[in-house]
This record gives structure tokens, C-alpha cells and sequence, in this order.
């Protein structure tokens, strides 16, 4: 079981658009992940239509309830969520001072079976507060989709910094699986760049696959389908199943 913090505190970089079309493209790989939606305003959960949610994933801060109790289908092949709701707005309150809060649901995830899923992905919001914390320091992996514009290039410099610091304190087996550079317009000299100054600067830890600016991957949420389902020939779906695929291969030079 290989486990992803999808996380970039700058919002709109393409977190959850990676997390849905990331998961659906690994289960048409008949790979089983489970989406954990970290975030209050809930994208994820509302992507797959699931309205009835109750606490989702607050349950298991509030109320120590095991994840594997809050879990539902989406319809899509391979894919479970843990929704979220609007309610998980009052944890970073809630869990202000409480001892060991950072580490809940690392603690709840060393409970699920090993064998259940062969990934899990935290879809989190864009802060680096408890939540976030909480993913860091419950994941082996991080992924961090940034966008192709040069301000985008500062926030992961402190992103790194941060992933240094949960390293020292809280979990020592956290590495950078890699970046991915999302909203790619290929047409313009200045995404070009960006990219290409990623790589000089991470150099490996970027992903070869770069995600390109692709109208039909905005549409896909409001018609509650994974890209791979709602135009399975477009450029996005291509995309995110290149990075399925360069994510299964890391696992052949392990
Ligand atoms: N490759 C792409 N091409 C076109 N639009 C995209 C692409 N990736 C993401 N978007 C759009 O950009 C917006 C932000 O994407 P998304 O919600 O995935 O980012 P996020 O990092 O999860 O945001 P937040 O920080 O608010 O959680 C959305 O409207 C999404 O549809
Ligand atoms: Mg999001």
C-alpha cells in the first residue's frame, strides 16, 4: 500500500483535479485507491455527488471514528472515498493544543488492512494547518502539483521546507515522490519555462508527465465524472494516464 499527500498550501494548483483523474486512471489500471478528502470545501466529495456525507472525515478527528467506517463508493472503477464536509472548517479550533493531534490519522491509518487498497491519496486543503499536517505526517509520499507560473515556484520552496521540518519531528519516512507541473499551456514561451526551470531546480522530483491546460478537465466536475469516464480521448485523460503509469513504474526501481 503506497500512501500520497496530494498537497500545495497556494490554492488552485490542481490538487484535487489530480487526486479524482489520478485515482480513476490508476483503477482503470485495475489498481484499488481510497480518496481521503481532507478539505472543507469538500471538491472532491462533491466531484463524485456524494451529498449525504454526514461528518465524513471530521468523525474520525471529533469522534475517533475508524476511517474504514466512513467509507463510500463512487461509482467509479476502483475508487472509495472518505468524503469531507463544510463542518471540518472547525478543526484546525477544535484541535488547537490537544497533544498528539498531528498524528491522528497516521494513528487510523496504521488500522486499515494493508491488502484492502494498493493506494491512498489525502486530498488536502491549501494551508499548511493541522490538516494538511495531519497527511504529512501520516503519508510515506508527497505529491505536489504546482502551476506552470513562476510566482507558483516560491510557495514550493517553503512547501519543502516545511516537509524538512515534519521529516525531523514527526515522520522520517516522508519523501518528495516527485512534482507535477499542472495547467501546462505548451503554446506559451512562459510555461515553457517555468517547467523547464523545475527541473534545473528539483531535477528528478519532477514527474516527466506535466498535466497541460485541458478545458475538458475543468468541465468533468460539474458532470461527476473522472476525466478518463467524461472524455476518455481528450488530452487530460491522456495526461493523468501517462502519470499512472510513471507512478506504477516507480514501483518496478524499488
Ligand atoms: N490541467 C487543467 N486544465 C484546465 N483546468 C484545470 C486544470 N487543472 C485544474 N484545473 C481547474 O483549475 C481549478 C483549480 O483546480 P483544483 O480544484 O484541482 O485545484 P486545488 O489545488 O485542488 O484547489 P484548492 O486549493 O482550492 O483545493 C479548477 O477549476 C479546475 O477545474
Ligand atoms: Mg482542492
Amino acid at each position: 500500500m503506497r500512501t500520497f499527500a496530494i498537497a500545495n498550501q497556494k490554492g488552485g494548483t490542481g490538487k484535487t483535479t489530480t487526486s479524482v483523474n489520478l485515482a480513476a486512471a490508476l483503477g482503470e489500471k485495475d489498481r484499488r485507491v481510497l480518496m481521503v478528502d481532507l478539505d472543507p470545501q469538500h471538491s472532491a466529495t462533491a466531484w463524485f455527488g456524494i451529498k449525504e456525507a454526514g461528518k465524513g472525515v471530521l468523525a474520525v478527528f471529533a469522534d475517533n471514528a475508524g476511517l474504514e467506517d466512513i467509507i463510500h463508493p463512487t461509482g467509479v472503477k476502483g475508487v472509495d472515498l472518505v468524503p469531507s464536509s463544510a463542518w471540518l472548517v472547525g478543526v484546525e479550533k477544535m484541535l488547537a493544543g490537544e497533544v498528539g493531534a498531528e498524528t491522528i490519522l497516521r494513528r487510523h491509518l496504521e488500522r486499515l488492512p494493508p491488502e484492502r487498497w494498493d493506494y491512498i491519496f489525502f486530498d488536502c486543503p491549501p494551508t499548511l494547518g493541522v490538516l494538511t499536517i495531519n497527511a504529512l505526517a501520516a503519508a510515506r509520499e508527497l505529491l505536489v502539483p504546482v502551476e506552470a507560473h513562476v510566482m507558483a515556484l516560491g510557495g514550493l520552496a517553503q512547501l519543502l521546507h516545511t516537509v524538512e521540518v515534519i521529516r525531523d519531528r514527526l515522520n522520517p519516512k516522508l519523501k518528495v515522490s516527485g512534482i507535477l507541473a499542472c495547467r501546462v499551456d505548451s503554446r506559451t514561451r512562459h510555461a515553457r519555462e517555468v517547467v523547464e526551470q523545475l527541473r534545473q531546480r528539483s531535477g528528478s522530483l519532477v514527474y516527466h508527465t506535466v498535466i497541460r491546460e485541458n478545458i475538458r478537465l475543468a468541465e468533468c466536475p460539474s458532470f461527476g465524472q473522472p476525466i478518463t469516464q467524461y472524455d476518455s480521448k481528450s488530452a487530460g485523460a491522456a495526461d493523468y494516464r501517462a502519470l499512472a503509469q510513471e507512478i506504477i513504474n516507480q514501483e518496478g526501481s524499488r
